[in-house]
């Protein structure tokens, strides 16, 4: 006779494990990570075979040109007219497309291209303004992942496929907002008299040499798995927002020695944020010189919870919030910082009603 008793502490087990892990999730199981497919990571190759092959045919192209005087160099490439490309990675709807729309529309139209990668697992309500139909072909992020990664290596192909005349690309994400106008970022970045004289323009991107966690993140993924490719002097970790040039995002796409290091999935998750390594030890490998070391996203680390910077919520907005923001420290010579986050999305309204009076005025 089948005995029935055996099948209750077995269903008991059933039905607790999920009542168990919807109260107690990240600190009983380990989050699970979205792995890589080969699919995706060969999708993403392609990609940047494209990207990489068009970059070079706009070269041929240009230095067959007679009159090359009154062009300058920017990175591999050689431009008239240079864009920045914004690149948005986000999981959530860009709150802050308004006042967005607001810094772009004060600008030249040709000055800039906009490329939005939102992770296709969110609902997103469909932009509008400058920021309509600008989405790329995205995949899955998820945070304490490689795929920050990868999405802004696909962003920063797309852009380099998309228009050779993009000369610089920023990263931001649905949370950054804008301290300045679009003309003063512009002038800022290219500025006309370094133009003239030919000068190499910098990526402007933190690279730091030490961090109280910076060894627990370098072994995030296994002890000496990042060796020999990495070693711990050459480990660095800065912000996941930068402003960077041309030549140094097709380094970036060209790059799979330390994609395939920073790739592999943490073991430990509160040590892995592998998207504020992977760009500033690459670029700090490649060309030290090339960087400035620093940010122009301004973010506020004091009292962080969980690896998250403070929010700003509407109390704190006020125009002198935005010039403290922009105040940067006198030890590099940046002048301002031109981004800042984070902050909460019901910021919207009190920063609109400062944008033209305070933000924009410059
Ligand atoms: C830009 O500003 C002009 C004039 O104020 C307005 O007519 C236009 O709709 C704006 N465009 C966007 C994309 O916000
Ligand atoms: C940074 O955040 C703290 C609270 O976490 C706040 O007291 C301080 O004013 C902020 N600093 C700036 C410059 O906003
Ligand atoms: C500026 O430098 C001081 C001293 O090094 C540091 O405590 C502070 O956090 C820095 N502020 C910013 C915004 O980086």
């Amino acid at each position: 006779m089948f005995k029935y008793y055996i099948l209750i502490p077995s269903l008991t087990l059933v039905i607790t494990i999920p009542i168990i892990y919807f109260f107690f999730p990240p600190s009983i199981f380990p989050q699970r990570q979205i792995p890589i497919s080969l699919p995706d990571e060969l999708d993403d190759l392609s990609l940047f075979h494209k990207a990489i092959a068009a970059d070079s045919t706009f070269l041929k192209k240009t230095t067959h040109n007679k009159h090359p005087s009154n062009k300058f160099r920017l990175g591999s490439t050689t431009l008239r007219r240079p864009k920045i490309a914004f690149l948005f990675l986000t999981n959530s709807d860009l709150h802050f497309q308004l006042l967005w729309n607001k810094f772009f529309n004060s600008s030249d139209p040709h000055l800039y291209n906009i490329y939005i990668h939102a992770d296709p697992s969110v609902r997103i309500t469909p932009p509008v303004g400058v920021f309509a139909d600008r989405f790329i072909h995205s995949k899955r992020t998820q945070r304490s992942s490689p795929t920050l990664i990868s999405a802004t290596r696909r962003l920063l192909a797309h852009a380099l496929l998309d228009d050779p005349d993009n000369a610089y690309f920023g990263l931001v994400s649905q949370h950054c907002i804008p301290l300045h106008s679009f003309n003063y970022f512009y002038s800022f970045l290219l500025d006309t008299q370094k133009l003239s004289r030919k000068m190499e323009f910098p990526s402007y991107i933190e690279i730091l040499n030490e961090s109280p966690s910076l060894l627990d993140r370098y072994n995030a993924r296994g002890e000496n798995v990042m060796e020999p490719e990495v070693s711990f002097e050459k480990f660095k970790v800065g912000s996941q927002f930068f402003v960077i040039t041309r030549k140094h995002s097709l380094m970036v796409i060209k790059d799979s020695k330390l994609w395939r290091k920073f790739k592999k999935p943490c073991l430990k998750i509160e040590s892995c944020y592998p998207e504020e390594h992977y760009f500033p030890t690459l670029l700090s490998m490649e060309d030290p010189d090339g960087c400035t070391r620093y940010t122009l996203t301004r973010v506020n680390w004091t009292d962080s919870v969980d690896g998250h910077p403070h929010t700003y919520h509407p109390p704190e907005v006020s125009p002198e919030l935005i010039y403290k923001l922009r105040k940067s420290n006198s030890t590099n010579s940046m002048s301002s910082y031109m981004f800042a986050r984070k902050f909460s999305p019901d910021c919207l309204e009190p920063l609109m009603e400062m944008a033209d009076s305070i933000i924009f005025k410059d």
